[in-house]
């Protein structure tokens, strides 16, 4: 296990955490805004997103919530929009949300259902570095972490754990395109936890997460890109 170690916090950075209504988007936006860090709440509605705001409410940061499903280019142009009217730049990217497969044996799974689980977990995290990367290089300052799942084994979940595998190949394209800019992209394994998605048989508490999930978002510049972090691995530093 180790210590988190950051040097400074993240005072005055706007990040953009995808699915933070709930599950460890939730839990993300709360670490983040513990280390000072502005935060753009997302979910699929605005109302959703109220819950996570008032957790977040007890730190001294700004926040700004945000909506649209990541299925649809409609969704996703919301989601750009009110990025643009909010704090109009985003310096730390989660990519956080993601839908889980309907279980089925592996050559059953029909095109429907590939579709849908890559428009939300591939091609809506694409979206979002293609619509906020750029700028994060011109201002010399970014952090993208886009999350990725241990799931092995399992077959009838092919659709869900071959996202992520898509999600670890591009991230590294991604980090080695920017390696000069210190945008520093990188994936996240939060570890099997009790949310909706991972059910409540999971091993761990959501509430695990941290402070392992905000290492990627803390690292100093020109550090570590197009690795892997587990969350699990880490815990805070001791009084
Ligand atoms: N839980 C685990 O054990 C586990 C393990 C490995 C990796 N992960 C990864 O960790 C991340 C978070 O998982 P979680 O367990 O926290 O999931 P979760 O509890 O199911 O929460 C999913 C979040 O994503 C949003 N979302 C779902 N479908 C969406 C869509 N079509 N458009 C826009 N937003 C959508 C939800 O928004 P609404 O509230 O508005 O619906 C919600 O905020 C995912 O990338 C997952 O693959 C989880």
């Amino acid at each position: 296990m180790k210590s988190l170690q950051a040097k400074k916090g993240l005072n005055g950075k706007w990040a953009l955490v995808t699915g933070a209504s709930r599950g460890i988007g939730q839990q993300i936006a709360r670490g983040l805004a513990a280390y000072g860090c502005n935060v753009m709440i997302h979910g699929r509605q605005l109302q959703h997103t109220e819950a996570t705001q008032k957790i977040v409410s007890a730190y001294t940061v700004e926040t700004c919530c945000v909506a649209g499903e990541l299925d649809s280019d409609e969704g996703i142009q919301t989601i750009l929009e009110g990025v643009a009217t909010g704090p109009g730049r985003v310096d730390i990217l989660y990519n956080n949300a993601a839908v889980m497969s309907k279980a089925a044996p592996i050559c059953e799974i029909t095109q429907a259902e590939w579709m849908r689980v890559f428009k939300v977990n591939v091609f809506a995290m694409v979206q979002l570095c293609n619509a906020f990367t750029p700028a994060m290089a011109t201002r010399g300052y970014g952090r993208v972490i886009n999350l990725t799942s241990g799931i092995a084994d399992q077959p009838r979940l092919a659709p869900y754990s071959v996202s992520k595998a898509a999600v670890d190949k591009y991230s590294r394209d991604l980090a080695f395109e920017y390696r000069e800019q210190n945008v520093l992209v990188n994936t996240l394994d939060p570890g099997w936890l009790k949310t909706d998605l991972g059910g409540p048989d999971a091993w761990h508490e959501v509430e695990s997460v941290l402070p392992g999930a905000l290492v990627p978002a803390l690292l100093e510049d020109n550090g570590p890109s197009g690795r892997f972090f587990a969350a699990q691995d880490y815990k805070y530093p001791a009084d």
